[in-house]
């Protein structure tokens, strides 16, 4: 049986068009935001909006590069993050009342000084953790990126990633 995440995995992927870096993003951060909302054990709703989260996170990386002649700035993703998000959602048939709460998520999963929810924090150290893993920050930047984890889960693996680069 194909459930709605399923199916808006699929479509994510099929969207980046075999993108090797961003196919292989989502699938990561995916299953990272899973893990470390099961270890939160954050309700079965909850779970289903932050894998969806998960999922469409960066999904207006490749549109705005190609509406915005290369440029997929933080600002300009935000902007864009929204409609491409719902449309994603929608045809993947998830809750009308789930829409807003995963829009918000993506919108805000860059925000790492403000005030966060648990879902942001959990989808935050995944996307975190993933990005270290492809890119191993310096020691300023490994520092700033420390003191943004929360969860035990997320600390641990993270703490595993830096360990590894030295
Ligand atoms: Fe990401």
């Amino acid at each position: 049986m194909i459930n709605n995440e399923t199916y808006l995995l699929y479509s994510a992927l099929c969207y980046e068009e075999g993108h090797c870096r961003r196919t292989q993003h989502i699938l990561k951060v995916y299953a990272l935001a899973k893990l470390l909302g099961e270890q939160e054990k954050i309700s079965t709703e909850d779970q289903q909006i932050l894998q969806a989260a998960a999922i469409l996170h960066d999904i207006a990386i490749k549109y705005c590069k190609k509406h915005y002649n290369g440029d997929a700035s933080q600002e300009k993703q935000k902007k864009e993050a929204s409609h491409l998000v719902q449309e994603f959602l929608q045809e993947a048939n998830y809750l009308p009342s789930y829409i807003p709460k995963i829009v918000d998520l993506v919108s805000k999963h860059h925000d790492y000084r403000k005030e966060k929810s648990k879902l942001l924090q959990i989808l935050i150290e995944a996307d975190l953790i993933v990005n270290c893993y492809e890119n191993q920050p310096d020691y300023k930047k490994s520092k700033f990126i420390k003191d943004i984890f929360q969860t035990t889960g997320g600390k641990k693996l993270l703490e595993l990633c830096l360990e590894e680069g030295i």
